[in-house]
């Protein structure tokens, strides 16, 4: 694995957004949170935004009595809060929910208005102190990365968190060969495209049905199987699902033909041109 997260073994972690919102899923999420852990996933995402720090106490439920250093935190913070002493203050509440003293990998949730030098200035502090081990971005294009690039700290970025799955390539035609040419790790969000209710009916594709069977696999585990096809990008879909867990575990073994690649490729065909980047 690259070097997001140099300790990351394994190429899928957890999404969270939407969870801890429900009293009534809590105990369901905090056994899905669980299993993945247990079963070999190390990474797991979440934010300040998700359920307002709802996602962040599930999670720090979820985490009590695992060896911290066994897994990989990443939380973001909202842009109006990526400059001190808002930044200090978000972190500090981030890690009391999450019941931990550091954070793997602490991001801009999406760029605001604060200056950028700011934030990264404000940021590389907490590093140098241990509270965060590494900083990134998430939903950051070609321009926002290379002037990233050029601010003083800005190469210690440590990953760009972007939508990316098959229905949704965009990233391809130019940012994600432009993170592969610096080594700036890519965090795939919405790999299975929120559960293929984006309207683009990836599950109900022929071709994707096809590969499945052929696989012994869902049509899920074969769109979230695609977005680590390269093995350089990690993946964190959502599930607040036991079984779903297991499955997108599994899911990490599943190795395409090139054929499959020709097929999907027809059907989900690569950018020709630049795309905006896809944010939801
Ligand atoms: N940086 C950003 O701006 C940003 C934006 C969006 C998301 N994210 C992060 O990325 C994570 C994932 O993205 P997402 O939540 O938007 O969408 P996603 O992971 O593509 O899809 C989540 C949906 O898929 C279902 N699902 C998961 N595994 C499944 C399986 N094996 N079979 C069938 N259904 C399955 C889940 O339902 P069940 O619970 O029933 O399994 C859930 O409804 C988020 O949770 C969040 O941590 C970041």
């Amino acid at each position: 694995m690259v070097q997001l997260l140099d300790k990351a073994r394994f190429p899928i972690g957890m999404g969270t957004w939407h969870m801890g919102d429900s009293p009534a899923k809590w105990k369901q999420e905090i056994e899905a949170l669980r299993y993945g852990l247990e079963h070999g996933i190390e990474v797991i995402d979440t934010a300040e935004m998700y359920g307002e720090g709802n996602a962040e106490c599930l999670i720090g439920e979820a985490i009590q009595g695992i060896n911290r250093e066994d897994i990989l935190l990443i939380s973001k913070f909202y842009p109006n809060h990526a400059a001190e002493p808002d930044l200090g203050h978000a972190l500090k509440q981030s890690l009391k929910r999450l019941g931990t003293d550091y954070l793997d990998m602490y991001l801009l949730h999406w760029r605001g208005s604060i200056p950028l030098q700011q934030t990264i200035s404000d940021l590389e502090k907490y590093v140098e102190q241990g509270i965060i081990r590494s900083w990134g971005v998430s939903n950051f294009d070609m321009a926002d990365i290379q002037e990233m690039w050029k601010l003083e700290g800005g190469k210690h970025g440590a990953a760009n968190q972007v939508l990316y799955n098959i229905a949704s390539r965009g990233i391809e035609y130019d940012l994600l060969p432009l993170q592969r040419s610096r080594s700036l790790p890519t965090i795939a969000y919405s790999p299975i495209a929120q559960g293929d209710t984006r309207g683009d009916a990836v599950t109900e594709n022929p071709v994707v049905q096809e590969i499945a069977e052929r696989h012994g696999a869902t049509v899920f585990q074969i769109m979230l199987a695609w977005t680590i096809r390269q093995g350089d990008v990690v993946s964190i879909p959502q599930s607040s699902n036991v079984k779903h867990i297991q499955e997108n575990i599994e899911a990490a073994s599943i190795s395409f033909s090139e054929e499959d690649i020709r097929l999907l490729d027809q059907v989900f065909p690569a950018p020709i041109r630049k795309m905006p980047l896809d944010i939801i």
